[in-house]
């Protein structure tokens, strides 16, 4: 059976791309270096200590290996920062930009990352991930701006997210189709496993912190019991699924549809999730699934940042499990909407 590596696919898309530089295609050979180098991390630090807290070695640096997320962070911006093809990285752990020095040689692109995803996960073993973004420079001269850290969602030029599982997988899209990557341990080498991956226009499953019942609105309180009624003509009720690690459920919720939910809540009133790190990376890889992603009653993807670390409601996946949401959550019965959802 033909094999293609990760990077053979991604060559394939640079060829049909005409202006393609081989910058991009630069770039994402070094995040997939540094995501060998997390899963490695990850995978033969078994559970408990090692990957928790101070592990006591000396990484590459000459820096203590700090815990999961900081080592994340630390790898992905050494590989990304000295790749010649950024000039400018934000990351959750991170407070500013961390802009690449002009010794660096600086490239084109501004990435932006979730080293460390489902860092609660990290001591129970339970999928984790990084999620990425990739946005071009758009400011004139060498100086980075922010209207080069600050665009909106729908100008990324790609995004991923790589799951340290019982596989490690990763997931990417430059808008020519999302496809997924299996990593084959024994070569080192991600092989193409899901080409032109599709989320299911409807699932049946939907995945929330239930234990925020009592801080959630009531909007989102009857959107989750309209969930959970019994009508299987309209495949209700919907099971619950939630592992707590967000790239793993939207994994799921990539390959079998459904609809995750991260609302805001009385102790997150803007939202728990962040903007650059996880919800436009993701809305804009299930938008080139077919799907949807949206705070609930705006699209993402329309969204421009006003900084760094802001947080957002989110609400993806399946395309009619998203609208059936934003349906409910306007706390009116768009007869048109909801009627045409319960019909299928
Ligand atoms: P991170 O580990 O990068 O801080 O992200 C954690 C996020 C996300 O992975 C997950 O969906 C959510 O936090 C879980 O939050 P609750 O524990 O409040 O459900
Ligand atoms: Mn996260
Ligand atoms: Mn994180």
């Amino acid at each position: 059976m033909e094999r293609t590596t990760l990077l053979q696919h991604i060559r394939r898309q640079e060829k049909i791309n005409p202006g393609a530089t081989g910058e991009f295609t630069s770039l994402m050979a070094e995040i997939m270096v540094a995501s060998k180098i997390i899963s490695l991390e990850v995978n033969s630090a078994g559970i408990g200590e090692n990957i928790l807290g101070l592990t006591g070695k000396i990484n590459v640096q000459g820096e203590e290996v700090q815990k999961l997320d900081d080592f994340s962070d630390i790898t992905f911006t050494k590989i990304i920062g000295q790749s010649g093809t950024v000039c400018a990285i934000t990351s959750e752990e991170k407070e500013d930009a961390y802009i690449i020095p002009a010794e660096d040689n600086p490239g084109k692109y501004i990435f932006m990352m979730d080293p460390l995803d489902g860092s609660s996960n990290i001591d129970v073993n339970v999928n984790i991930g990084t999620i990425f973004s990739i946005y071009r420079k758009k400011s004139a001269g060498d100086e980075v701006t922010d209207e080069d850290l600050f665009q909106r969602g729908d100008e990324q030029v790609a995004a991923g997210y790589i799951v340290y599982g019982s596989s490690t997988i990763f997931v990417y899209t430059s808008g020519q189709g999302v496809h997924g990557f299996t990593l084959d341990p024994s070569l080192g080498e991600f092989f193409l496993s899901h080409p032109d991956l599709k989320i299911p226009e409807q699932g049946s499953t939907y995945s929330a912190n239930e234990g925020n019942w009592g801080i959630w609105d009531e909007t989102q309180k009857n959107l989750v019991s309209f969930l959970k009624e019994e009508n299987p003509s309209s495949g209700r009720p919907y099971k619950l699924r939630y592992i707590g690690s967000l790239v793993a459920d939207f994994h799921r919720t990539l390959l079998k549809g459904g609809l995750f939910m991260y609302p805001k809540d009385k102790k997150s009133p803007e939202g728990k999730l962040r903007f650059s790190f996880e919800a436009a990376p993701l809305a804009f890889i299930v938008e080139h699934a077919g799907g949807k992603a949206s705070t609930g009653d705006t699209r993402i993807l329309d969204i421009t940042p006003k900084g760094i670390h802001d947080r957002l409601p989110l609400y993806i996946g399946s395309q009619k499990d998203v609208e059936m949401a934003e349906s409910h959550l306007a706390a009116t019965v768009k007869k048109g909407g909801w009627f045409k959802w319960l019909s299928g």
